[in-house]
């Protein structure tokens, strides 16, 4: 499982956009003060985190299936409930939340229709149900550059692009709508990153976190290599720190 791995690991590769998504998808999803509020797939907790600046640690839920990550989130927020299970099966009773939350999670449920079922389960009627995920085939720079330099080697490369089911505002819209949330909506929310220099880029991949992080460590060594400066060749052979941003789609509804 490319999550069972450490929050450190998590935060170079990922984290440090997450970091920044959070208060972005608080602000669209219209959280709070006095919100008790549920992190469904909160990784090491940068959301769950967010969340308990803003309502107190005591009034935040948060649950994943990797418990390296739950731990790491638990540690993160202390006070917070921090639960290890999966969306599908939400380990709380129906009407327990006033907003229920998941950042960049939708597209790893097994069954991303039971589980934003199972968000909408554990809200009050009236509660808001949001989430966002990546523009994994455009904006989401950091991974679209890797997997177009995978590609140039190997079309059948899989890029997340291509795998990654929910990947625009429509297909969200209708997985809301198939739940039964409305007052459905969806925006764009762009985050910026900073890098010390490439390898700092580079680095993150060969720790095996998630889809992208699996196919680096796939790869032999000299294919490794050359994706390498592949990417190296596509940011503009950077010679020092650089930014990159990235987009999400977010979707809010109604229970
Ligand atoms: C890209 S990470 C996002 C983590 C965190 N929300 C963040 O913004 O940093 C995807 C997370 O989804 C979790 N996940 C995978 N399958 C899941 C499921 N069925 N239900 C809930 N979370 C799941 C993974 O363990 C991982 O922590």
């Amino acid at each position: 499982m490319t999550f069972e791995t450490s929050r450190q690991a998590y935060d170079a590769f990922m984290g440090r956009y997450a970091d920044r998504l959070a208060p972005r998808l608080i602000a669209f999803a219209g959280v709070q003060w006095g919100d008790r509020v549920l992190d469904v797939g909160c990784g090491p907790g940068s959301l769950t985190e967010a969340l308990g600046e803003l309502v107190g640690a005591q009034n935040v839920a948060a649950v994943d299936p990797s418990e390296p990550f739950a731990a790491a989130a638990a540690d993160r927020v202390p006070g917070a409930d921090v639960r290890v299970g999966a969306a599908e099966a939400l380990p709380w009773p129906s009407d327990t939340f006033d907003v229920a939350l998941s950042q960049l999670v939708v597209n790893f449920m097994s069954d991303a229709d039971a589980g934003v079922a199972e968000m909408r389960r554990v809200v009050h009627p009236g509660g808001m149900v949001a989430s966002c995920t990546w523009d994994y085939s455009g904006g989401m720079t950091m991974l679209r550059t890797f997997w177009d330099a995978a590609l140039s080697f190997d079309s059948g490369t899989p890029d997340e692009g291509r795998t990654m089911r929910y990947n625009d505002p429509e297909v969200l819209r209708e997985l809301w709508l198939r739940s039964g949330l409305e007052a459905v909506e969806t925006d764009a929310l762009v985050v910026e990153a900073s890098y010390r220099d490439f390898d700092d880029y580079w680095e993150p991949f060969t720790a095996g976190v998630g889809p992208a992080g699996a196919y680096t460590l796939s790869l032999d060594p000299d294919r490794r290599a050359a994706l390498r400066e592949e990417c190296r060749r596509r940011l503009g052979d950077p010679d020092g720190a650089f930014t990159l941003s990235a987009k999400a789609w977010a979707v809010k509804g109604r229970a």
